[in-house]
């Protein structure tokens, strides 16, 4: 087990010398400037990114005793090109080494939220970067399949609804990536973005469509999920959760507002990272990505999600069984589960009212 423990925490140091890399574009600056036939110097590198040699010299030396980088005798380095995408475009294994520093922040917090008498969980506050890098995290996920894969998944008639026009309601938006990517496919469709968080829809209202101009079928509003305007009764088609039923203190309270809000002949569909309920059964599907998936939800999910002495406590983890059990609670009698084939390691929850 020791050795095991030096690989942890090996494997943890170059985590962060990842994450340093990817938040100064240190290497995309070594991308630039070198090729395995021109090795550059750490100076050079720090001059590209505007940095310190002295600290990217050791940053190099890092991540090429790791592995991660090259290096030669005369102590130049570069990447080699099997690795240079991996390390230069956004993507989920590189923005998930970034997303843990800011998962982390609020950790001596999160190890007294463990203690009997430490506090419940933790505040979206405490992590000052957090709708940025979501909305990162979003973006190398969902932007490649939402449209293209998910919204025909859903079946139902959805995607020729959307097309035509309907009403929409995104529960726990976040920094609005989805409704973005909705609203710009579907123009004749209207869609609200609902978020509990002030910064969140800071960040989505300053969100634009891709050639630049304004968004006319969308609005963006600070709100409760399991509180939502009175004026909301039977008034959307479509309600979509993406990744933030589980991440709520009551989404019990949520779903019976969803419940409410949702017209009488709509659809709710439900996002979330995909489980069984059983540990043991998830780390036979799963693999290595259990403990990613469960060591998420133990850092960010699960302390967000218990930070009131009435909250579930559900976590990212909850799984299919006790979500559905939640969403039944709440007036959804028949809850279609389907693996996102597209999204692997992801679940949507399909339902009418
Ligand atoms: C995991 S994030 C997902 C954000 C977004 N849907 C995405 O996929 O990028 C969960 C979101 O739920 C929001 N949230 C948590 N509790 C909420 C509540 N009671 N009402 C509305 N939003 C809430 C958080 O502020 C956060 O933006």
């Amino acid at each position: 087990m020791q050795d095991r423990l030096t690989d942890l925490a090996i494997g943890n140091i170059l985590s962060n010398a990842v994450n340093i890399g990817y938040r100064l574009n240190l290497f995309k600056a070594i991308a630039e400037i070198s090729s395995p036939e021109n090795p550059v110097l750490p100076e050079q590198i720090a001059e590209k990114a505007g940095c310190k040699e002295r600290y990217v010299r050791e940053w190099c030396n890092t991540l090429a005793c790791g592995h991660v980088l090259e290096v030669n005798e005369e102590e130049k380095f570069w990447i080699a090109k099997e690795n240079l995408e991996s390390l230069t475009t956004d993507n989920f294994a590189l923005i998930y080494n970034a997303m843990l520093t800011t998962i982390l922040r609020p950790i001596d917090t999160l190890i007294e939220c463990f203690i009997k008498d430490g506090p419940y969980g933790l505040d979206y506050a405490v992590y000052s970067d957090f709708e940025e890098m979501q909305q990162m995290f979003a973006k190398t996920t969902s932007e490649g399949y939402v449209v293209s894969s998910m919204i025909p998944d859903v079946g139902h008639g959805i995607q020729e609804k959307l097309e035509t026009g309907i009403r929409v309601l995104d529960v726990g938006c976040g920094g609005g990536l989805h409704v973005r990517l909705l609203a710009e496919n579907f123009p004749n469709s209207k869609f609200v973005g609902l978020d509990i968080t002030e910064k969140a829809i800071e960040v989505a209202r300053s969100v634009k469509k891709t050639d630049g101009t304004d968004f006319k079928n969308v609005e963006f509003v600070v709100g409760d999920a399991g509180n939502m305007p009175k004026s909301y009764t039977d008034s959307f088609d479509l309600v979509l959760l993406f990744g933030s039923c589980h991440d709520q203190m009551r989404p019990d309270l949520c779903m019976l507002e969803v419940h409410r809000v949702v017209k009488p002949d709509g659809w709710v569909v439900v996002t979330d990272v995909d489980g069984s309920s059983n540990v043991h059964t998830d780390r036979e599907t799963f693999g290595k990505m259990a403990a990613m998936k469960y060591g998420g939800s133990m850092l960010h999910c699960l302390p967000v999600g218990s930070n009131a002495p009435d909250a579930l406590c559900c976590g990212s983890m909850w799984g299919r069984k006790r979500a559905v059990a939640l969403m039944n609670q709440c007036g959804f009698d028949d809850v279609e589960v389907k693996a996102m084939d597209y999204s692997p390691g992801s679940v949507l929850y399909i339902m009418k009212k």
